[in-house]
């Protein structure tokens, strides 16, 4: 059974009643499954079915073609519980309601509990679970999945998971990170370690620097009000990028266990090197925001301007980061992060970028500014490329850039599936693997908080502007050192790329 709080919420509607129907449709549910959605409206049964399933704009192309009988399949299995005014008022309504649903279920006392609320909810939840003895596994598994954003700061992170783990062990809590459901970011760790032939390269030996992207072409929606209290460092870099970093750093894990690889995850993110001075902070990071332009002559608002943000605010819709990685693998090779809202096309990858051959041969053939690169695209097309260089037929070695390609949308016949889904189904089946782990969540803080630090006080910090649908502040180039610029894959959209100092 899986009991959602927040069941009211966006993301239920959007996200998790989408990714179980795909579920049911894929026949991956048990037949006794039950979903119960609890939180602070009014709701009956019908009602919230309604809402998240026959009325729901998310699910709506899907039903089209699909008979009533099979979909009431699915609706029937969905049930509501108002838990009145308050998420801290005592439970003992909804554990009746829960037994209820279980004896006439036969779902055996296996419960997972989704907190779909704001963050500060978390404790209050777990404790007054405890209260009713819905943290006991003496009959039955009880594991938490617990969304984002995971703390504030490290300290805030902190108290959240001893909150927590006052009520829950550790191996009951699942921290999710929608990039980890996505199939390419596991694919990272398939590249690496079941290729004898990238293996050997991934280096400092071979390797001249990391690039890593990730793109919106979206401004903030509708959530100016969230997002200007938290920013793309917190709202992106923290979690998501810092999860596809340690993919990335970490080092071989002796076999495929969750806490093998969690446990190589981890000390990939403590061996980031930590930036704590106002220079080193200033040379290596840039944040900026979008400012109004206009795409294919349409006014797009700049972030001051959107709904729920302060016209003043000093949030950053976009953060860049250059830092190194203190162990033997990767002494001397710079990272270099990115990511950003209102860019000119929703794109996420990582960029192997390979030295040049140590000895050049071909000298005028300008292979030189032509490393080989490997192309990680986590979406939107996901797949992965290989740049190399190829004689150009005729005289003489003329050397061009040729690309081996594979895309999975060339997979006929698999079906990729959302990220949802299948982080779903593994904390059904308690394989915690693709879920972030305390420590986990930790390391990543003691990264970025200096950051956000130095960006709140520092003396000289600065916000740059960058108008809305280009690839940044140009200034951002600078970070990179020798090539000087970020692979973009694509145009920019507006005609100003340039850059102002807005703070
Ligand atoms: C969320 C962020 O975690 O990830 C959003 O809060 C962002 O701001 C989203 O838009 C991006 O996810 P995806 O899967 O579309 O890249």
């Amino acid at each position: 059974m899986l009991i959602i709080f927040g069941a009211s919420g966006d993301l239920t509607a959007r996200k998790l009643i989408p990714a179980l129907f795909n579920l049911y449709v894929a026949r991956q549910l048990p037949k006794n499954f039950v979903v119960l959605g609890a939180s602070r409206s009014d709701m009956t049964d019908e009602e919230f079915r309604n809402k998240v399933v026959g009325q729901s704009p998310y699910l709506e192309k899907k039903l089209e073609d699909l008979k009533e009988n099979y979909i009431k399949g699915f609706t029937d299995r969905i049930f509501y519980e108002d838990l009145g005014s308050d998420y801290t008022a005592e439970y003992s309504g909804l554990a009746k309601r829960i037994e209820t649903l279980n004896q006439e279920n036969g779902t055996e006392n296996n419960y997972m509990f989704y907190f779909s609320t704001p963050p500060s909810l978390y404790e209050p939840i777990a404790k007054n679970l405890a209260d009713v003895g819905l943290n006991s596994q003496d009959k039955g598994w009880k594991r938490l999945i617990v969304e984002k954003p995971f703390g504030y700061s490290l300290n805030s992170a902190k108290s959240l998971n001893n909150g927590l783990q006052q009520y829950f062990k550790e191996p009951q809590i699942y921290r999710i990170d929608h990039y980890l459901g996505k199939e390419t970011v596991q694919n990272l760790l398939v590249t690496r370690f079941s290729n004898s032939i990238f293996e050997p390269l991934w280096n400092r030996n071979y390797i001249h620097h990391v690039e890593i992207t990730n793109a919106e072409s979206v401004g903030v929606e509708k959530r100016g009000g969230y997002y200007d209290k938290s920013g793309a460092l917190r709202d992106m870099f923290q979690n998501h990028l810092m999860q596809i970093v340690s993919l990335v750093v970490m080092e071989p894990p002796i076999g495929d266990q969750p806490e093998e690889i969690r446990n190589e995850k981890v000390k990939a993110l403590k061996s980031l090197r930590i930036m704590r001075d106002d220079k080193t902070l200033f040379d290596n990071t840039i944040r900026a925001q979008y400012v109004a332009s206009e795409i294919h002559g349409e006014k797009v608002k700049g972030y001051r301007e959107e709904d729920g943000v302060n016209p003043n605010s000093t949030t950053e819709t976009y953060a860049a980061v250059k830092f190194f990685v203190d162990n033997w693998r990767w002494h001397g090779v710079p990272f270099y992060v990115r990511t950003a809202k209102r860019m000119p096309t929703k794109v996420t990858e990582v960029i192997i970028h390979f030295k040049t051959p140590h000895h050049q041969i071909f000298k005028d053939s300008g292979v030189n500014s032509k490393d080989n690169k490997l192309i990680i695209r986590i979406q939107p097309d996901e797949g992965v490329l290989v740049k190399f260089g190829v004689k150009v037929p005729g005289q003489g070695f003329k050397v061009e850039r040729a690309n081996l390609d594979f895309y999975y949308s060339s997979l006929a016949q698999t079906y990729v599936m959302e990220a949802y889904e299948r982080l779903l189904l593994d904390a059904m089946q308690g394989d915690a693997t693709l879920y972030a782990r305390a420590d986990e969540v930790e390391a990543a803080w003691e990264f970025v908080d200096p950051i956000l630090d130095y960006w709140k006080n520092g003396k000289d910090v600065r916000m740059y502007g960058y108008a809305a649908g280009v690839w940044g502040p140009e200034n951002s180039d600078e970070l990179i050192d020798d090539l000087g610029y970020w692979r973009n894959p694509g145009e920019n959209l507006a005609d100003d790329p340039g850059y102002c100092v807005i703070c």
